[in-house]
């Protein structure tokens, strides 16, 4: 059994908020956010939520499949803003869709959705689901200290969704996806508070240069690692997906693996980091061409730290 992707969708606040529109008081410029992480806006949600904006972006990668909600039996999410401390994201889209079987929530960070997705590809092979909603989702907005220029202004909010359908007879879909954690790390990117710690959600805090650094080691290495387990050379990639954090990690990487920019997908100019949303939305980007492309390779990274690396066969 595998798990094609027969659908992608995505969604975004309406409120667009540019470098140039960031409050007066933050001591920022549009030089600087462009020049240190090539974002030049990013989505604000205002009565949107994470559930909501999960919803309509699932409700899209359905349209785009062409099937409908109470085919499927599976819904993940990664997440890590959710609307409540309880009940899930998850449960809360598959209230909205109308949809059953099981749903719920994976906490990774930044990189939920490769993580959501690991999960998925293992209910479809093992024949524990046969049409899986793979959603990432976040309103990060909501966790950033606005008076903390150092962290606001790389994030932003929104939601993409994949719909992953059991297919058997095809060499299509998710060929690849191992996920890993080094909690040694857990310090590094951390909100300043919790539920059982300061009963508040906190604020994103993290130390920028470390971060930066392990991102791009670790996309370089999960590169290599799943080329080498698949026999493939990067000749093989038609292109690589990596999660949305800073245009010069992205940068770096391409130059470390002495490849096309083209071959590389740069979204953050347009969402910022949207966290678990980043990769999924960055799909939906180039939803109408990207199904003629052969061989993608999906690349995250997150608290925890967390990573993962996906290759997936389109048809
Ligand atoms: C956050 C990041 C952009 C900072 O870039 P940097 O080149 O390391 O910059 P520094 O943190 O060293 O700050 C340099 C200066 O810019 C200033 N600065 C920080 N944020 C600023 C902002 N928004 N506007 C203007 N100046 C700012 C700092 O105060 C510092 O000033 P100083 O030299 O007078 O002390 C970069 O480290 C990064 O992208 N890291 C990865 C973060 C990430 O991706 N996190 C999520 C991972 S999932």
């Amino acid at each position: 059994m595998n798990s094609v992707i027969v659908g992608i969708g995505g969604a975004l606040p309406k409120k667009c908020v540019t470098n140039f529109e960031l409050p007066a008081d933050l001591d920022t410029s549009d030089e600087w956010i462009s020049t240190r992480t090539g974002i030049k806006q990013r989505h604000i949600a205002e009565n949107e939520t994470t559930a909501s904006l999960a919803s309509e972006a699932a409700k899209k990668a359905l349209e785009q499949a062409k099937i409908s909600a109470s085919e499927v039996d599976l819904i993940i999410v990664g997440t890590v803003t959710g609307d409540y401390t309880f009940p899930s994201v998850a449960t809360i889209v598959q209230k909205n869709l109308g949809s059953k079987g099981v749903a719920f929530d994976v906490s990774a960070a930044c990189s939920g959705f490769v993580y959501a997705l690991s999960i998925a590809d293992s209910f479809i092979k093992t024949g524990k689901a046969k049409c899986a909603l793979v959603i990432g989702a976040e309103t990060f907005s909501r966790i950033v200290d606005w008076k903390d220029r150092s962290s606001c202004v790389l994030f932003g909010d929104g939601a993409g969704a994949i719909v992953l359908r059991a297919e058997k007879n095809t060499d299509c879909g998710v060929k690849y996806c191992k996920i890993s954690s080094d909690g040694a790390y857990a310090d590094y990117l951390i909100t300043s508070g919790g539920v059982s710690t300061t009963q508040t959600s906190g604020f994103v805090k993290m130390q920028g240069r470390e971060v930066f650094k392990f991102a791009v080691e670790k996309f370089y290495d999960s590169v290599n690692e799943l080329l080498r387990e698949n026999n493939m050379t990067l000749d093989d990639v038609d292109l690589i997906v990596p999660h949305q954090a800073n245009s010069r990690i992205i940068k770096k990487l391409t130059e470390m693996l002495g490849i096309d920019e083209n071959k590389v997908l740069v979204t953050i100019d347009k969402h910022a980091n949207t966290s678990a949303a980043s990769i999924p939305l960055a799909l939906n980007e180039v939803r109408d061409t990207i199904f003629s492309k052969k061989n993608i390779v999906l690349l995250s990274m997150g608290a925890g730290f967390t990573w993962g690396a996906a290759l997936i066969k389109l048809r």
